[in-house]
């Protein structure tokens, strides 16, 4: 999967044209432009592309999709330090707070998260960065309380209802609104916003469905980053609760779901339906 080459260009301007300390710069980079899979950027823009061709989006869905995966670095950022899940390896490298140190990556995870909004704010069209605004802010407090459920636990028994509850909010909000923005700044109806949103839940439990698989089948060597950690760390996963088997069973029903949802589009949609496709089959 590579990445589309202007989501990096955004995200490389929205770091350079912040004029921040020398070292606060040098700590976003390493998070911000390192090698993930762009799995968020990737589905707005071609969210976008569902709606109107490339040519007619102007920059509001490159600027949406590099906002979203600001979002996306902050979360990996702080999820990785001691006090949520204590991860020492992240794509293949060390985590921020190793590679620097836990002060400058509390604070990059705080300055990635005020970038992103900064550039929302810079979308020239008012109306439409309102609307891009409000759908992440919405979305960020839903990945918070979906990372306050998943580090503290419920209240109730962690039972299926509650597992869906957290991973809908922890993974699956961001990448609805991934896709969702990319159809707003594409101009999309609001008839085309609902079937997108069905296609994005569905690839958001998905999404968090393969990576709770891959911390129990996959090895850290393939994976860039640690495995064989979320039952020991009492974490309340797809496997945890249905097994091995029967997490495939229900990743290959979100990814029906994914598709029949993009029942009403024409082969513009081909790419989203593909990319869902790839992510259910996904073992790295
Ligand atoms: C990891 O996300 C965190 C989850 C929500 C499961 P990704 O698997 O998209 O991470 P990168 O950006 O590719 O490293
Ligand atoms: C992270 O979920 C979800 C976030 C909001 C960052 P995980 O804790 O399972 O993600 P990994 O496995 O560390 O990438
Ligand atoms: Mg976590
Ligand atoms: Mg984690
Ligand atoms: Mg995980």
């Amino acid at each position: 999967m590579t990445p589309p080459p202007d989501t990096d260009a955004c995200l490389r301007d929205a770091l350079d044209g912040a004029g921040l300390d020398p070292r606060l710069a040098d700590a976003l980079a390493y998070s911000v432009l390192g090698p993930g899979k762009r799995v968020r950027p990737r589905l707005c823009r071609m969210a976008a592309e569902a709606i109107a061709e490339r040519a007619e989006h102007g920059p509001a869905a490159a600027i949406a999709a590099a906002a979203v995966e600001l979002i996306h670095a902050f979360s990996l950022i702080h999820d990785d330090l001691p006090e949520l899940d204590d991860d020492d390896l992240r794509r293949g490298r060390p985590t921020l707070h190793v590679h620097t140190s836990h002060a400058l990556a509390l604070l990059a995870g705080d300055a990635a998260h005020t970038l992103a909004f900064r550039l929302l704010a810079r979308v020239d069209d008012a109306t439409l960065s309102r609307a891009l605004t409000a759908e992440l802010a919405d979305a960020t407090l839903a990945m918070i309380d979906g990372q306050v459920r998943d580090t503290l636990g419920v209240d109730d028994e962690p039972d299926a209802e509650a597992l869906m509850r957290t991973h809908a909010l922890k993974t699956g909000a961001l990448i609805r609104c991934a896709v969702r923005s990319g159809a707003l700044a594409a101009g999309a109806t609001e008839a085309q916003l609902v079937a997108l949103s069905a296609y994005a839940d569905a690839v958001g439990l998905m999404f968090q469905a393969v990576d709770d698989l891959l911390d129990v089948t996959a090895t850290a060597d393939t994976l860039g980053k640690a495995t064989q950690k979320d039952a020991d760390a009492g974490k309340t996963t797809f496997p945890g609760l249905f097994g091995i088997d029967g997490t495939r069973a229900r990743i290959a029903r979100y990814r029906d779901d994914a598709r029949d949802a993009l029942a009403g589009f024409g082969a513009s949609a081909d790419p989203l339906r593909q990319f869902a496709a790839d992510l259910a089959a996904r073992d790295r």
